[in-house]
């Protein structure tokens, strides 16, 4: 028997007296954690590396002392019950908690061995190498095009129009091949590469998230999250979406939340399983996770007792 199989029957025999096992209000058995359950093991290299991160919004403790070393390359699922800090730790990886006032982050994050959460850091330069696909598609109201060369124009990358053409710098050609490219590596392109000049809010709900994937690649990022990148939509497009991730891992290292079980079993390396309070509980190969958990609150979870 494993150390943690011990501590799952010592959990289990723990009673409140009336013989039942202590509960949370959420319905969780109250397991004690240990530190090597989110000890995982892998091949290869950190891309980034998380150290005691804790996040407070006023005075509720969103996420705690949450350790995780993200390995390069791969895809990392994120699940846990509404409410664990999944977000909440998603956005301390390209600070974007930083725009929400009452939020307060203490701990380390690294990106390639350096300290993002120091001072001095470029958080433009941060979010263009660690970019983020947020839950609903957020299209800017313009064009197919203009939504993907937006961020290489903001970031300096490329310069088109009257300007540019005086200068001599007129970079049109670049940005149909950056279009082209982005568009294709989304698997958009041959749904819309007729119609590149339409407004983007015409597309579907499912083109429209290929879309801002396909605005997230176009400024060359090295990690992207993705918050429940297919919530909000149908099968097919899902689908899409879970082909486009696998074949994203083999370039870039991407994190994505899920609260679709099947989603984290199907396209991901490791899945992290966060729990009440804001807590990662266990951490480590996705089929290890799904098939022979060392927590019982995520055996728990992961069978649909709670959450
Ligand atoms: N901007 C905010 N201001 C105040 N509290 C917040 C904010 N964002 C999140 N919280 C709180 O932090 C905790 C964690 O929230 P978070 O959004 O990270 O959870 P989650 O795991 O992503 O949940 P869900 O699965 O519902 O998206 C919750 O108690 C939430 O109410
Ligand atoms: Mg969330």
């Amino acid at each position: 028997m494993s150390d943690s199989r011990q501590t799952r029957s010592q959990t289990e025999t723990r009673t409140t007296g009336s013989d039942q096992p202590l509960e949370t209000t959420s319905g969780e058995t109250v397991e004690e954690t240990r530190d090597e359950w989110v000890e995982y093991d892998f091949q290869g290299e950190a891309k980034m590396v998380a150290e005691d991160l804790d996040v407070h919004y006023g005075d509720d403790h969103a996420l705690q002392g949450v350790s995780m070393e993200i390995p390069e390359k791969s895809v990392t699922a994120l699940i846990g019950p509404s409410g664990c800090g999944k977000s909440t730790y998603l956005r301390c990886l390209n600070r974007m908690n930083d725009r929400i006032n009452a939020a307060r982050v203490d701990g380390s994050v690294r990106l390639d061995g350096k300290e993002i959460y120091q001072d001095g850091i470029n958080l433009v330069e941060l979010r263009k190498r660690v970019g983020m696909v947020f839950q609903s598609p957020n299209p800017f109201p313009k064009s197919i095009r203009d939504n993907i060369s937006y961020g290489p124009r903001k970031h300096g990358d490329i310069e088109t129009g009257l300007l540019a053409r005086m200068l001599g710098r007129d970079d049109s050609e670049a940005e149909r091949e950056l279009v082209e490219r982005s568009l294709k590596q989304a698997a958009l392109w041959d749904e819309v590469h007729d119609r590149l000049d339409d407004n983007a809010l015409g597309l579907s709900g499912g083109q429209q998230q290929r879309l801002c994937i396909a605005r997230c690649l176009s400024v060359d990022p090295e990690v992207i999250l993705m918050d429940e990148p297919a919530s909000a939509l149908d099968p097919i497009a899902t689908a899409k979406i879970e082909d486009l991730i696998n074949d994203l891992a083999k370039e870039y290292t991407v994190v994505i939340v899920t609260h679709n079980m099947q989603q984290a079993a199907r396209i991901s390396d490791q899945t992290a399983v966060f729990l009440t309070g804001g807590k990662l509980v266990e951490y480590g190969d996705t089929d290890q996770i799904f098939e022979d958990p060392r927590s019982q609150r995520v055996e728990d979870y992961i069978s649909g007792k709670f959450g």
